[in-house]
């Protein structure tokens, strides 16, 4: 595999092969000194033209851990402020030797654009509303890790809040619908895209009544930097209405888990402390970031069988 620019670009072998592979990184990942020289050699750069916490940090951390070179792009303080072009920006990093470009842009498509612009391998940290394939794959290894097994067959899984913003909604739904999983969306009708027909989804207004036959809860981030317009009346009645509370918790099954890629609006659709949760997956979400990600840029970059 050259690129992951999407789940779907991945597919379901390629899924498969990623989260096997992640096996071997997490075991990695719990020695004393969780590093392999596997990507000795091999320069990873991080650009980023959207501020993220976890993606950005996984990334570096798996590079590293696999022995890679990291180069970070601060678009704050390079040539983009004089007007540099993005392929301008793009052929000059090239020009330095880089193995991969791990890529996050507000525009959908970029990841695809740069990669006619180099022979580097790129991969989608997030391209708009679009893609965001490794929190996919994170978050399909979490509950595997969690169930205590591969085969998600059945599992019901509920994503709920800004479906239309959300690219890792649109990612999960892809993937999770590979390994099996019923997937429901609820959202208010404002907060859900226009052509989610063919979409493997079934949808609901109403969190409550989906509550009790949810395997997974899957919470989302309300992304008011993307809203051009009032999409939801009021923050109170979103969170009334779609929030994680107490009471909704309690209305869990006791087995259920639940999840949220983060970053969290508190006070909006968090309105419980995670460790309250008693089956939150959110800071596993967050561990198994580093080994997903060695999985992929090793799968990208290593000619090699791991040692
Ligand atoms: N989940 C996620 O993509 O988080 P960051 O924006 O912090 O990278």
């Amino acid at each position: 595999m050259k690129h992951l620019r999407s789940i779907s670009e991945l597919g379901t072998d390629g899924v498969a092969r990623i989260l096997k592979l992640t096996e071997s990184m997490a075991e990695i990942n719990t020695r004393s000194v969780p590093k392999v020289p596997a990507l000795r050699g091999k320069t990873v750069v991080s650009l980023f033209f959207e501020d993220s916490t976890r993606t950005r940090l996984s990334f570096e951390t798996a590079a590293k851990r696999l022995s890679a070179e990291t180069m970070n792009f601060s678009v704050s303080i390079s040539s983009v402020n004089k007007g540099e072009s993005l392929r301008d920006t793009i052929e000059t990093i090239t020009d330095m030797g880089v193995d991969a470009f791990v890529v996050r842009h507000k525009s959908v498509g970029v990841p695809w654009q740069i990669s006619q612009w180099t022979n580097a391998s790129i991969v989608n940290a997030g391209d708009g509303a679009h893609q965001h394939p490794t929190q996919a794959l994170v978050d399909c290894f979490t509950v595997r890790e969690a169930l205590g097994k591969q085969d998600l067959t059945g599992l019901n899984l509920t994503i709920v809040g800004d479906i239309k913003h959300s690219r890792v909604a649109r990612s999960n739904i892809q993937a999770f619908h590979m390994l099996g999983a019923h997937i429901t969306l609820v959202a208010p009708p404002t907060l859900l895209p226009l052509n989610i027909d063919h979409w493997p989804v079934k949808v609901s207004n109403d969190l409550d009544a989906v509550l009790g036959s949810t395997d997974v809860l899957y919470m989302l981030r309300l992304q008011s930097e993307r809203m051009a317009q009032g999409l939801v009346p009021s923050l109170r009645e979103y969170s009334t209405r779609y929030g994680l509370d107490e009471r909704r918790v309690a209305a869990l099954r006791s087995s259920a888990l639940v999840m949220h890629p983060g970053p969290m609006n508190r006070g909006v659709e968090m309105l419980i402390d995670p460790s309250d949760i008693p089956n939150s997956l959110i800071h596993r979400q967050v561990t198994n970031g580093v080994s997903v990600r060695m999985a992929v840029l090793f799968d990208l970059l290593s000619a090699e069988e791991l040692s």
